[in-house]
Parts: C-alpha cells; structure tokens; sequence
C-alpha cells in the first residue's frame, strides 16, 4: 500500500491570504470530483479528564467565521464540548491526495439559526432528533423504534415538530488551519495558517 502523491501542489506563495478562503477553494474542488460525502469530517473533543474522541460529522455549512455541524448538545461530543470547548476537525479527500486539519474553540450557534436548520429537515430526521438520546445506551433497536412511532405520533397531533433543546449546531472557530498536499518521495506540501495578534500568519511545516 504504497502510493506516491503526484496530484498538486501547494505553495505559501499562491495561497489566499485566510483560511476559510483556501478552504472555499479546495472545498469547491473535492465537490467537484464528486467525492462521496466531502462534507464528512471527523470532531475530536476532550472530557474533563483530558480524555480525547473523535467522530464523523457532516460540514453543513461555512463561511470566514469557521464550520457549522449539527448534533445533539448532551451526546458525548455536546458534554465534552460543555467542559473543554477546544476541538479538532480533520476532512481527508484521499481522491485528491489532500487533508485539511483544524484547531479551534466550539461555540453553539444561537437557538434562532438551529431552529431555521432544523425546520429545513426532512420530517423524518426531525422526529429522528426528538426521539433518540444521542449516545446513551439504550435497551434495543425496538425500544428505539418504539420511541420514534411516539415522537411520530406526537408530531402528528401537533402539527410538526419544534427543535428540541438538545438539539442544535456549533461553529467551529479555528486559530490553526493545516492544508496537506500529498508530493513525491514523502516531500509533501504542508501549509499552516496559525492566528498571531489577530491576523494570520502563513507558514510551512515539514512533511
Ligand atoms: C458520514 C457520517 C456523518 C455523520 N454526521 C453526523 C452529524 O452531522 N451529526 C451527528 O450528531 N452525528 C453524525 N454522525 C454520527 C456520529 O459519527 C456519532 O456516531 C454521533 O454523533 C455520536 O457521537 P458522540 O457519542 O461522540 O457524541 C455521522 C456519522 C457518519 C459516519
């Protein structure tokens, strides 16, 4: 399983002045490769004791501020989140031989906009969110599809479903954005974009 990296390359010269700017560029491209799910990246948060886990999440959205995932705010990731709002997210595009890595702070996105999110569910993921408790151990596929008919029912009856308060996006607001272009000879390209005073600077790592 050795394979050399002969796709593109990557200089601090041609880069964009932010991250989120390079990010746009490369997002746009693994999209357009038609990568399957590019917008999969994988959370790693810490617990209290300083005990990391890491999980995939779906990019929903981004702009200069940072990422926006959606999930459930007491899940693992939501308690981690809670003590130590330090996180890492990583997205590999293997296809284009290219790995973007982030370091930042989480912050939940304000209740108004994980409604907005929310609403623009599917009815079915909407009642998904209501009824299972992300993360907990639960007594079997039947108690949960149980749970889901009740929340079903109930939305029924009311007319569609609110957003529960356990439920709701975070930003990701970065301060080290990694970019990793795969080259010959394990000579990759490796360019950090790290947050000083307020302003970004531009450097390369090695390989
Ligand atoms: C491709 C993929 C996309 C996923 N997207 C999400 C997501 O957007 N939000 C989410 O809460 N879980 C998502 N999950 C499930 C998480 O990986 C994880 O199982 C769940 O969030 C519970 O994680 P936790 O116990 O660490 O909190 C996704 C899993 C996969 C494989």
């Amino acid at each position: 399983m050795r394979k050399e990296y002969k796709r593109g390359a990557l200089d601090e010269e041609s880069v964009t002045a932010t991250p989120m700017a390079q990010f746009t560029i490369w997002f746009e491209e693994a999209r357009a490769a038609g990568l399957i799910e590019a917008n999969a990246m994988i959370v790693a948060t810490v617990d209290a004791l300083g005990a990391p886990s890491a999980r995939t999440v779906l990019l929903k959205r981004f702009d200069e501020h940072g990422l926006v995932f959606f999930t459930n705010y007491e899940s693992h990731k939501g308690r981690d989140l809670a003590v130590n709002p330090r996180v890492a997210a990583l997205f590999y595009w293997g296809a284009l031989e290219r790995q973007v890595r982030f370091t930042g702070t989480a912050e939940r996105l304000p209740a108004a906009e994980s409604d907005e999110y929310f609403q623009s569910r599917p009815l079915g993921s909407q009642i998904g969110a209501v009824a299972s408790p992300q993360s907990e151990v639960i007594p079997s596929r039947e108690w949960l599809a149980e749970e889901f008919a009740a929340a079903e029912r109930a939305a029924e009856v009311a007319g569609g479903v609110e957003r529960p308060d356990h439920w709701g996006g975070y930003r990701i607001v970065p301060d080290r954005v990694e970019f990793w272009q795969g080259r010959s000879n394990r000579l990759h390209d490796r360019i950090q974009y790290r947050l000083e005073g307020g302003h970004w600077e531009i450097e390369r790592l090695a390989p």
